[in-house]
């Protein structure tokens, strides 16, 4: 059985508010993308990588992928690294990702990593529990419980409900899925891919609507998304530190 992986570094990082698209911002002097990219390479053997960028970036996140191209990676097998132009959405990002892996010939049961270049220090041992994950259950996210209390609110921002917080989970990337899971759950929500007001804000949510299952495995508490400045800062803090399970 294969593994594969998409990821996602086609956004413009409007929140973050750089001068250069998200994935080609620096965290400890390398770009997210790079970061991201080690981060699946070493955690599990990959046969194939595709990374999604902004149609006018593309050279420039395969340039700066090339460090990751020749360095370090999990078992010591050369993987297949392609840069593609990403789409509207991240959904459509994603779609064009699995279009680009279509001539891989990839096996229905082969499992498919979803990931994004806005989760930058995600540890080896939680892409393993996704990739396990998704071998075992067919699509899989990594998640974890919620502190805070969260409200349901309606458009004039009235509170409409309070869901139990021990029934939720805020979930993470990489997600798994088989092959035949996600490409399903793609072709089925095609229709809602090219805003960002309809698309799915994940590729699990296509699944759900499916009707399929998807399970939880722990996710990883340093492996926050870069959003923010803020955000940016405290990864920076997080790096230089030594104890996370990188
Ligand atoms: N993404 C993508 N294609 C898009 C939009 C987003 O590949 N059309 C990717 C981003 O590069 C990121 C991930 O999806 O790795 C999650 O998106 P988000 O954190 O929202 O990043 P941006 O869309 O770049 O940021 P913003 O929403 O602030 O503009
Ligand atoms: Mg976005």
């Amino acid at each position: 059985m294969r593994t594969v992986a998409i990821l996602t570094a086609a956004g413009s990082g409007s929140r973050l508010g750089s001068d250069r698209p998200k994935a080609l911002v620096e965290l400890a002097g390398e770009p997210l993308v790079v970061h991201a990219a080690r981060a699946l390479l070493c955690a599990v053997a990959l046969d194939r990588l595709v990374v999604t960028a902004p149609a006018a970036s593309v050279e420039d996140v395969a340039g700066a992928l090339a460090t990751v191209r020749s360095g370090p990676v999990h078992g010591g097998v050369r993987c297949e690294v392609d840069v593609v132009p990403g789409g509207p959405s991240r959904q459509a990002s994603v779609a064009a990702g699995l279009a680009s892996l279509g001539d891989a010939g990839l096996a229905a049961d082969d499992v498919v990593l979803v990931h994004d270049a806005a989760r930058p220090l995600v540890g080896h041992a939680t892409v393993r529990r996704v990739v396990d994950g998704a071998r075992r259950h067919g699509a899989v996210v990594p998640g974890l419980a919620v502190a805070d209390t969260v409200k349901v609110v309606d458009e004039d921002g009235r509170v409409t409900g309070t869901p139990d917080r021990r029934t939720l989970r805020a979930v993470q990337t990489p997600q798994g899925f088989t092959w035949a899971v996600l490409s399903r759950a793609h072709e089925a929500g095609r229709h809602r891919a090219d805003d960002e007001a309809t698309a799915a804000t994940d590729d699990a949510g296509l699944v759900e609507d499916l009707g399929l299952p998807v399970h939880v495995v722990v996710g990883d508490a340093h492996a926050l998304k870069i959003t923010t400045t803020a955000d940016l800062e405290l990864a920076e803090r997080l790096l230089s530190r030594a104890g996370t399970d990188r």
